[in-house]
C-alpha cells in the first residue's frame, strides 16, 4: 500500500506518546560523534589516556549551555578528541544504534566526517572501518539497517575538502552519501561547488545541511548549486514563500531536528518551532536527533517533545514517520517492508 492510499485509523490522544514510541522510523540526521555521552567520553579517554578539560562527567554535562551551533561546535570537537582507535569509532556507534532500536529506529544514515579526526593525527581508514563494522553488524546485532554519509568540514577550504574525499575513495562502497556539516554561516553551499560535483560523478548520493542558522539563500544554493536531494535542518526556508513552495513541489525532505533547534536557540521555545506549519505547507519533513548526547534526547524523545510542545496528532505521527522512510536512501523493497511495520503498528494502536 503507498503512503497516500493509507488512512490512519482512529487513535486516542492519551496513546499518541505510546504511539510516537513504538512507530517505526528512519533517522537520517544524526552526527555519530555527537552521540558520544559524557559517561562514554570520560571511558574512553581513560582508555586511550586522554586528558579532559572537565573533571567529572557532571561537570562536563554542566557546560552543554549553548546560545549557538559556534558554542556547541567547540565543546563537540574537545570531546572528540578521546577517539583513537578503529575500537573506539566501532564501540561509539554501537552504542548509538542500541538506543535507535530501543527507539524502535529501523534505519538509520549516520553522519560522520573524517576531517575532525585526521586533524588529530588519525587515519580515514581507522574511522570509517570503525563506524562501517558497527553499520555491517547493525541487522544481526541490532535488527535494523545502517549506512555512512561522510560530511565535509565546511569552516575547512574546498581544497581540504577534494583531498577528504580522496582519501574516502578506498573506501567507495562503505559510504552511500556526502554532506556538508560545522560553522554554517559564512560557509555558503556553493564554496563546495565543485568537489558536489565530483562526489555526484562517483555516485554518491546528496544532502548539505543549510538554513540551521543561515538564510533561505543558502537552501538554494544547496538545492541549485550542488544539487542536493535532501536538506538538513532547513528551518529558515519558513521566510522564503517561494522557496516553501518549491520545497514542497519537489517534495524535497527536510531533516528537521527539534531539540538541537531549542538547545542552538534556533527558537526560543519548542512551542514556536515551525515543524508543524512545514507539515501543513505539503512540505516533506522529518524528526531526528542530531546530536543527540549534547542536546537532550534521541529521537523518541524529539518526537514526544515536539508533539506535547506543538499538539501534534497521530496523522503527523504516520505523515512523518512514512516520510522519513520515503526519504532515506534505501532501495524499494526494503522501503516497502518497513512501510508495512509502520501500518501494522499504527492498525495496532486502533
Ligand atoms: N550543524 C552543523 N554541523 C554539525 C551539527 C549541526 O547541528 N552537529 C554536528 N555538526
Ligand atoms: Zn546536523
Amino acid at each position: 500500500m503507498t503512503r497516500s492510499a493509507y488512512t490512519v485509523p482512529p487513535i486516542a490522544a492519551e496513546r499518541l506518546p505510546d504511539l510516537l514510541r513504538a512507530m517505526p522510523k528512519a533517522e537520517l540526521h544524526m552526527h555519530i560523534e555527537g552521540s558520544l555521552e559524557p559517561e562514554q567520553m570520560f571511558a574512553l579517554a581513560a582508555r586511550n589516556g586522554v586528558a579532559l578539560k572537565y573533571p567529572s562527567v557532571q561537570s562536563l554535562k554542566d557546560a552543554y549551555v549553548f546560545n549557538n551551533l559556534q558554542e556547541f561546535l567547540d565543546i563537540y570537537h574537545d570531546g572528540t578528541m578521546v577517539l583513537k582507535t578503529e575500537q573506539d569509532f566501532y564501540d561509539m556507534a554501537c552504542a548509538y544504534l542500541a538506543r535507535a532500536q530501543a527507539d524502535n529506529v529501523l534505519h538509520t544514515e549516520l553522519f560522520f566526517d573524517t576531517q575532525t579526526h585526521t586533524g588529530h593525527g588519525l587515519s580515514a581508514d581507522t574511522v570509517i572501518n570503525g563506524l562501517y563494522q558497527a553499520c555491517a553488524d547493525a541487522p544481526a546485532k541490532f535488527g535494523m539497517t545502517a549506512s555512512l554519509i561522510l560530511c565535509f568540514l565546511r569552516h575547512l577550504s574546498e581544497e581540504e575538502a577534494f583531498e577528504c574525499l580522496e582519501q574516502a575513495l578506498p573506501h567507495r562502497d562503505k559510504i552511500v552519501g556526502i554532506g556538508l556539516a560545522s560553522s554554517e554561516v559564512g560557509h555558503p553551499p556553493e564554496k563546495f561547488a565543485r568537489v558536489y560535483a565530483r562526489a555526484r560523478q562517483l555516485g554518491f548520493r546528496l544532502v548539505a545541511h543549510a538554513g540551521e542558522e543561515a538564510p533561505p539563500a543558502y537552501i538554494w544554493s544547496a538545492l541549485d548549486v550542488l544539487q542536493v536531494e535532501r536538506i538538513d535542518h532547513g528551518v529558515q526556508a519558513i521566510h522564503d514563500a517561494a522557496l516553501m513552495q518549491r520545497l514542497a513541489q519537489d517534495k524535497m525532505p527536510l531533516t528537521v531536528c527539534p531539540l538541537s533547534n531549542l538547545k542552538l536557540c534556533v527558537f526560543p521555545t519548542l512551542a514556536q518551532h515551525n515543524i508543524g506549519r512545514m507539515l501543513d505547507a505539503g512540505i516533506c519533513a522529518t524528526i531526528n536527533s542530531d546530536d543527540p548526547a549534547y542536546f537532550g534526547g534521541y529521537i523518541n524523545e524529539n518526537f514526544t517533545q515536539t508533539f506535547a510542545a506543538l499538539g501534534l496528532n497521530a496523522q503527523h505521527a504516520y505523515t512523518l514517520a512514512a516520510n522519513s522512510f520515503e526519504a532515506s536512501f534505501i532501495d524499494a523493497s526494503l522501503r516497502q517492508r518497513y512501510m508495512h511495520r509502520l501500518q501494522e503498528v499504527f492498525e495496532g494502536f486502533s
